[in-house]
């Protein structure tokens, strides 16, 4: 086998600063991750200003605990990847910006990624990993997505939201009745120990012909319903909920969720042919929906995967990864030296098809 080329990959879309060192060989060699969800628990979402802020402050000494860890140094680099979208504007430049003057000064290449590719790819560090070709979830807080992966940099498009993403979804519910930021995984915290038969919330589309989800309508009826328990006519800041309210709406919510995400894959698969489902985005982190994938699949004769926890919400490896995967394709990219990188805050997955040898 040749000898692995390096890369050194950031990641600042949203509101984790992540850093990562993988080699074609698909090798993960050092990484480092701060999550700025302190930061902005006190507004209760993300705040962008203060996020693009924090990145900037956080990049250099990331990099340096991913080098160490890697027992590397920037001279050891083949090449630099960044996330250049979709995600926060600022988050975006401040990243990119970043990557692409230390590339500069080091007179590497750089390997813009998408995020969602980078989310899509990951469950390939699972093991076992899935081959291609397969059919994708893709559920993060701001997409929610059945794609066909025939191969590296060649997405389908089956289905999507129509409104909420299934995580954004999660995480309104989870503010609405008063849970901290992040929703999505307190949510699910309070979901396990809450009644999820008792309340018949909606399972939108549900029996739609097509593979598109839509989950505000969702969101509204447990609002409706979590107004009515507080004895109210209007909306308000602080509803008063007793502990068992607020964990009955949870698992009648998340159950609501996770059947519509399941029926949704299945017909997916059915329709690909594909005999591999995986899973991808925050939102795969939920163990109801995991569980209901494994136990549906296995009825299917479909294997399911999944990326590690820690690889489901946003980090640097997925971004590195991606990138040294279409390296090990793609050599050519070395020879790359733009420095002036777009980013793109909103960008469709299927931008990552062509195969890109520009910052562009
Ligand atoms: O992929 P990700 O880190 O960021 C985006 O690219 O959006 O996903 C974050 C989303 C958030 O909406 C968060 O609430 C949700 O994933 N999430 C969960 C869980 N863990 C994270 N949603 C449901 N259950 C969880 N355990
Ligand atoms: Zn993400």
């Amino acid at each position: 086998m040749s000898k692995p080329r390096v890369v050194l990959g950031f990641e600042s879309s949203c509101d984790e600063t992540g850093v990562a060192i993988c080699n074609t060989h698909g090798e993960i060699l050092g990484q480092a991750l701060h999550s700025q969800i302190r930061m902005h628990k006190d507004y209760g979402g993300v705040v962008p200003e203060l996020a693009s802020r924090d990145h900037i402050r956080r990049l250099e000494p990331l990099m340096k605990e991913a080098l160490a860890q890697a027992g590397l140094e920037l001279k050891d680099m083949d090449a630099i990847a960044v996330t250049a979208g979709p995600g926060l504007p600022g988050a975006l430049m401040a990243g990119s910006a970043f990557a692409c003057s230390l590339a500069f000064g080091l007179q590497l290449p750089v390997i813009p990624v998408h995020h969602l590719e980078g989310h899509l790819l990951s469950p390939l560090l699972a093991d076992p990993a899935p081959a291609f070709p397969f059919t994708a979830l893709l559920v993060s807080g701001g997409h929610s997505q059945l794609m066909a992966v025939n191969e590296l940099g060649s997405y389908e498009l089956l289905g999507e939201t129509l409104d909420d993403a299934a995580g954004e979804a999660f995480d309104k519910t989870a503010k609405m009745i008063g849970l901290p930021y992040p929703g999505g995984p307190a949510l699910a915290k309070l979901a396990e120990v809450g009644n999820g038969q008792r309340f018949a919330f909606p399972r939108p589309m549900l029996h739609s012909k097509n593979l598109d989800f839509s989950f505000s309508g969702l969101k509204t009826a447990v609002l409706t319903t979590a107004m009515k328990l507080a004895g109210l006519e209007q909306p308000t800041e602080t509803m008063q909920l007793t502990d068992t309210d607020k964990a009955d709406l949870c698992a009648s919510f998340q159950n609501a969720v996770v059947e519509v995400l399941v029926k949704k894959c299945m017909s997916a698969v059915a329709q690909t042919g594909h005999k591999r489902l995986v899973v991808a985005g925050g939102v795969g982190a939920n163990i109801a929906l995991r569980q209901a994938l494994q136990t549906q699949a296995r009825k299917a004769g479909i294997a399911v995967y999944f990326p590690p926890l820690s690889l489901c919400t946003d980090n640097g490896v997925m971004i590195a990864f991606a990138a040294a995967l279409r390296l090990a394709k793609q050599p050519e990219l070395l020879n790359n030296r733009s420095y002036s990188m777009t980013t793109h805050p909103r960008w469709p997955l299927t931008a990552a098809n062509q195969n890109r040898t520009t910052n562009g």
